[in-house]
């Protein structure tokens, strides 16, 4: 591990921003990052106001991302990586500015806000020689990696059946309605992020961990989406069936309407030999269905599991971690990938499980699916 840390800027994140200070946190616990850089708003004002507060020099804070990415580019200490944490309708743009610019990017999910711009993107990230990776976060919880090592070590058998749920409250009601809810403005808005925007926003996680935990790939969709609250002009519930490439069936439900759920991340995998369950509210524990009615609990930070899951776990036993720490899981693996970049001016970094630009242009496939397939009364669509 390199003693210099990376420096980092961010576009997005400026004040009453949502995941921005996950990320931020993330970035701060294994003491890796310098945020030294950034365009935190569309507005000046508040660009400079979060700077204050963040510590960010003033002639580090840009009018705009253009900006930002070509005059850190041409700095001797300019930015290694950027952090973009804008509605997803930007995250093209931004993307591709700072990848054009031989700038690392971690970008948030999805990818982007259509499959052209995914397809385009994909193949700048491949191109460019630096790293690109998607806060897929869930992929980096401890008990998630151990889900997908225990599927890839044959404990479940062949897997037959995958049920996964995104399930949130958060919308159940017409929460764009209240004047100052920043986060809801362009979620809920199809102009900006399309009538799919659920799909976008918490399907595309959910395809994510399906694809991680089980290992396989959804090949074919049939789809139907509702609106629950009325006037909304969004679909707020898509429920999904999928075929998988090895066979296997399965469901895949994204609600931001499923009343009296919080966050609501769960998936279950059913295999010819055993069955697991994992829920994001209880992260630390993984069960395993047996046949005959044994029921085993694995619980994070014990010995005896895999590596995959012990190098994740950072205070120990019995000390509870979670959302933050799955950022900084995260952002722990790109730091990984930016030292070996240093190092050799390559980004080999198959075993560091990063969801790439490839997940992402997977993610964005997937919800264009679900709303081809929704169109024509859920007919079975190709992925
Ligand atoms: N990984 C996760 O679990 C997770 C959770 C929530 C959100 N997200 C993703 O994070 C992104 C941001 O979501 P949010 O809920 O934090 O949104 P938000 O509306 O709370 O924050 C967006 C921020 O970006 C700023 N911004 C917008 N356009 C900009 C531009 N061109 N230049 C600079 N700043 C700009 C806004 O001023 C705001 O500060 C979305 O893509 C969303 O899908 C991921």
């Amino acid at each position: 591990m390199s003693n210099d840390r990376i420096r980092i800027g961010m576009v997005g994140g400026g004040p009453g921003a949502g995941i921005a200070k996950a990320h931020r946190m993330g970035m701060r616990l294994d003491n890796r990052y310098a945020l030294v850089a950034g365009t935190f708003s569309r507005s000046p004002e508040k660009s400079r106001q979060a700077a204050t507060e963040l510590g960010v020099a003033e002639d580090r804070v840009y009018q705009d991302y253009a900006q930002m990415a070509r005059e850190e580019a041409a700095r001797e200490d300019g930015i290694e990586v950027v952090a973009i944490v804008t509605p997803n309708d930007s995250h093209y743009p931004v993307a591709r500015a700072f990848l054009e610019a031989g700038i690392h990017v971690v970008c948030d999910k999805p990818m982007t806000g259509d499959l052209d711009q995914a397809r385009a993107l994909h193949e700048l990230a491949t191109a460019s020689g630096r790293v690109f990776t998607l806060t897929h976060n869930y992929s980096a919880y401890a008990m998630v990696r151990e889900a997908a090592r225990l599927i890839r070590d044959g404990v479940l058998g062949e897997p037959r059946i995958v049920m996964v749920e995104h399930a949130s409250g958060w919308a159940a009601d017409a929460v764009e309605l209240a004047p100052d809810n920043k986060q809801a403005a362009w979620r809920l808005d199809p102009a900006q992020s399309g009538e799919a925007s659920l799909v976008f926003d918490l399907g595309t996680h959910a395809h994510q961990l399906l694809r991680f935990v089980s290992g396989l790939e959804v090949t074919e969709v049939s789809a139907e989406m509702q609106t629950c609250v009325p006037e909304r002009r969004v679909f707020d519930d898509a429920q999904v069936q999928v075929r998988l490439c090895n066979g296997a069936r399965g469901t895949l439900w994204a609600s931001m309407a499923a009343t009296g759920h919080e966050h609501g991340l769960r998936i279950r995998v059913f295999g010819s030999k055993a069955s697991l369950e994992w829920q994001q509210m209880d992260p630390h524990y993984l069960t395993i269905n047996h046949p005959g009615g044994r029921r085993e609990m694995l619980v994070q930070g014990h010995d005896g599991q895999s590596e995959a899951q012990a190098r994740l776990t950072r205070v120990g036993l019995g000390h509870p971690e979670g959302f933050i720490e799955s950022f900084a899981n995260l952002y722990g693996d790109v730091a990984e990938a930016i030292d070996r970049h240093r190092e050799s001016g390559q980004t080999r970094f198959d075993d560091l499980p990063l969801p790439t630009s490839h997940d992402g242009l997977l993610g964005i496939r997937f919800v264009q699916a679900v709303g081809d397939s929704h169109r024509q009364q859920g007919r079975w669509t190709h992925v």
